[in-house]
């Protein structure tokens, strides 16, 4: 089916549904200027965003993954939501049982006045202490003038995000999966991920499941390209603001 009509038809499964899910990730952002994790600009320095994003990497060199951190802050400051974060938060605005799960830390989903924002993997813009779990918001501590930054009571701190090889946090992980189990999500959207991990493709699986028709926006196959019912191999920035527009109509 061409690209034209695919959007109309999405388009048209919009103006009657009741309960969209959305779960995205780096590839969201890219064209808001953040490098996404698998692309060509993945690495930073030549180190692999696996290794410093780990435990181990921390513990190895926590001043080097804060450089790291740091960095890809000062992109996200400099960065805006772009044509992809608005429009679906335009999406979620005019239905608004939606549910936005994000692997991304940046905010911007956020920033472009989504609501109903679940952050699998944590925020950059939070960190926390590393012995007694101390959350702290946005802005709370300075984490640049000293590197690495440290807690009051001594300890180090860390950025409050999910890293490789550690438990995913309970709250979110319940939260999304309570909405797809609860049945009568008419569109889950797959946008810029590459579905690496399981439990992405598998909440988009079950909303299938459930009989939620699944739009893939991906430059690249994924694993939920298996499944997809449309898959636009296009930017979201482009696609996503086509699919507002056309259901607008
Ligand atoms: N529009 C749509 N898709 C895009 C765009 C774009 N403008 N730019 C890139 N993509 C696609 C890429 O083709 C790729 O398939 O987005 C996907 C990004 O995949 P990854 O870089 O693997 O990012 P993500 O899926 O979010 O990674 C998941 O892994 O590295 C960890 O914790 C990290 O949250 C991250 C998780």
């Amino acid at each position: 089916m061409e690209k034209g009509s695919e959007i109309s038809e999405v388009a048209e499964s919009l103006r009657t549904a009741h309960k969209l899910l959305f779960i995205t990730g780096a590839g969201i952002s890219a064209e808001s200027g953040i490098p996404t994790f698998r692309g060509k600009d993945g690495y930073w320095r030549q180190h692999n965003p696996m290794e410093l994003a780990s435990p181990e990497g921390f513990a190895q060199d926590p001043a080097l993954v804060w450089e790291w951190y740091n960095e890809r802050k000062a992109i996200i400051r400099r960065a805006q939501p772009n044509a992809g974060h608005l429009a679906i938060a335009q999406l979620q605005a005019a239905i608004p049982n939606t549910l936005l799960a994000t692997q991304n830390v940046d905010g911007l989903h956020q920033t472009a006045g989504s609501k109903q924002v679940v952050e699998i993997h944590g925020s950059i813009w939070q960190t926390c202490c590393t012995r007694e779990g101390t959350l702290f918001l946005r802005d709370a501590v300075d984490t640049e003038t000293e590197v690495p930054p440290k807690c009051k009571c001594g300890a180090l701190l860390r950025p409050n995000v999910v890293w490789f090889g550690e438990a995913l946090p309970v709250e979110p992980i319940t939260h999304i999966t309570e909405f797809i189990l609860a049945g009568g999500i008419d569109i889950a959207f797959a946008i810029g991920t590459s579905a690496l991990f399981a439990y992405i493709s598998g909440w988009a699986w079950e909303a299938k499941e459930q009989g939620a028709r699944v739009v893939e926006i991906n430059l690249d196959p994924s694993p939920i390209s298996t499944f997809a019912d449309f898959i636009f191999r296009d930017k979201a920035g482009t696609v996503l603001p086509q699919i507002y527009q056309a259901m607008q109509a």
